[in-house]
């Protein structure tokens, strides 16, 4: 085990600073890491091949964005849906939610196994982590493009993911501090059976984005922790803890050659005028290496 973990490396590379990074995502057909400012207001792709950096700026917060299956993007912005052609670096909305509730604006999302654009909502932030508790819902759009509402009385909808087997959902309301689960019905892409599977101690931090790898473990990022957490979602234990040299660590997910990298993101937003020079890549994406596991191809929206 100590051998194992002596070859983990945290190496920042992405300098360019976010001020949410956060929804990364890996797309394999051009070795590209694509991801949200969501204050910052847009989406980015990198090129690890190149080094390459390319932005487009959206038109409302960003809380996530998912690939296409057709080519492009999906993007959960302010209270829509909407799709991004990449090329054309334009922006059709699909879908518009919650238009009773202005004071709300989607935070992360993820495509579940069958191609439905799963993201949640959470209250407009007074400060980072500082909502108006219990304003946000859980959503997923179709591949008919319908939205099915699953749930409300959310505060931070944040990390989501599904079991290897396609039969358990995870998810995560940060101000729980609990990773949740729910059965999951891949044909009708319905949650039931809500129950928790790890309690998340407050000294770790806030519980934010989270991926699952190729062996059913967790990876939960921790905002205000400057880690990220492997946690066995079967047992409720904490298997290992990476941290990282920032403290507003917000998201997480494999990729590289045979997804074998994990690739975080990080935030600068809500820093204080002293904590900022004491962490020069506060914003940054890492990649770790050396972790000796490996996680899973992202799925694309259907639609
Ligand atoms: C949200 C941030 C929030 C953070 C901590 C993120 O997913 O987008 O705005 O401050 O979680 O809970
Ligand atoms: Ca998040």
């Amino acid at each position: 085990m100590l051998g194992a973990m002596s070859s983990i490396k945290v190496q920042c590379v992405i300098k360019e600073k976010n001020e949410i990074g956060e929804s990364p995502v890996w797309e394999e057909k051009d070795s590209s890491l694509v991801y949200v400012d969501i204050t910052g207001q847009k989406v980015s792709r990198w090129s690890s091949l190149t080094g390459q950096l390319d932005s487009i700026a959206t038109e409302n917060l960003v809380g996530s964005v998912v690939p296409r299956k057709g080519g492009g993007y999906v993007i959960a912005e302010g209270t829509r849906f909407s799709f991004v052609d990449w090329v054309k670096r334009s922006f059709s909305t699909v879908a518009h939610l919650d238009k009773e509730k202005p004071n709300t604006r989607f935070n992360d999302g993820k495509v579940d196994p069958a191609g439905r654009f799963f993201a949640g909502t959470m209250g407009l932030e007074l400060r980072p982590a500082v909502v108006e508790r219990k304003q946000g819902s859980l959503y997923s759009l179709h591949p008919d493009h319908s939205v099915v509402h699953h749930f409300d009385q959310v505060d931070i909808s944040n990390g989501l993911d599904w079991s290897l087997d396609h039969r358990v959902f995870y998810y995560i309301d940060s101000l729980a501090y609990k990773v949740e689960a729910f059965d999951y019905n891949i044909q009708t892409g319905g949650l039931s059976n809500r129950r928790v599977v790890y309690k998340v101690e407050e000294d770790d931090g806030i519980p934010d984005g989270m991926c699952i790898d190729a062996e059913g473990k967790l990876w939960v990022a921790c905002y205000n922790g400057g880690r990220v957490l492997r946690i066995d979602p079967q047992t409720g234990t904490q298997l290992q803890k990476v941290k990282l040299p920032v403290q507003k660590t917000t998201s997480c997910c494999f990729g590289g050659k045979d997804y074998s990298d994990l690739y975080v993101t990080s935030a600068y937003k809500g820093m204080d005028e002293n904590a900022l020079p004491k962490e020069p890549e506060a914003g940054c994406i890492f990649k770790v290496t050396g972790l000796g596991v490996k996680g899973i191809p992202p799925y694309s929206y259907t639609g």
